[in-house]
């Protein structure tokens, strides 16, 4: 996340390219979500940019909305570890500490991300930097006994959660 943030007026007057660019890592490995939210402006305030985002997720066809869950590392997962996941990612999953954990939480983690699989073929996505290891731990469990409609909902609200910070961060705050 070097990219530096732009004034609010200034990425409503960006290419359309250079909109998508700036933006292409809001949705975790889901660039073209960029492009479609660029089309739709200026934006008024840094939260409309934001909840822009998180509108295009939940309108999306529910494969599309799968596509983009899937397209999500599991936390503190294989990936984390070895450190092939995005800048991004990477960040907000050393935010809430999981980048150091104890081994009972690694046997942790690695419980839920298994049980998640296994229910509901797609990794538990929660908003990591608006949570900490015991509220993912509980999140995890409470969730584990959604439908899988219920759950897809849920995973797409904090994806919309994890976007508007990676927008926040993106644009340069006003007074
Ligand atoms: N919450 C915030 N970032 C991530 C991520 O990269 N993966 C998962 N599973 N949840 C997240």
């Amino acid at each position: 996340m070097t990219r530096p943030p732009l004034p609010l007026a200034q990425i409503n007057a960006l290419s359309p390219e250079a909109f998508a660019e700036h933006f292409a890592g809001v949705l975790e490995h889901s660039p073209h979500y960029a492009e479609w939210v660029g089309a739709q402006r200026p934006f008024a305030s840094v939260e409309d940019l934001a909840a822009a985002f998180a509108a295009a997720a939940s309108a999306d066809r529910p494969e599309a909305q799968l596509a983009l869950i899937r397209a999500h590392p599991d936390l503190a997962g294989k990936a984390a570890l070895a450190g092939e996941v995005t800048a991004e990612s990477a960040s907000e999953q050393a935010s809430a500490g999981l980048g150091r954990l104890s081994s009972e939480e690694y046997a942790e983690f690695h419980r839920i991300n298994a049980a998640y699989h296994a229910r509901f073929n797609f990794p538990y996505v929660v908003c990591v930097r608006e949570n900490t290891k015991e509220t993912i731990f509980e999140g995890a469990r409470r969730r584990l006994t959604h439908t899988p409609d219920e759950e897809r909902r849920a995973a797409l609200h904090e994806i919309g959660r994890i976007a508007r910070l990676r927008v926040l961060d993106l644009v340069q705050a006003t007074e």
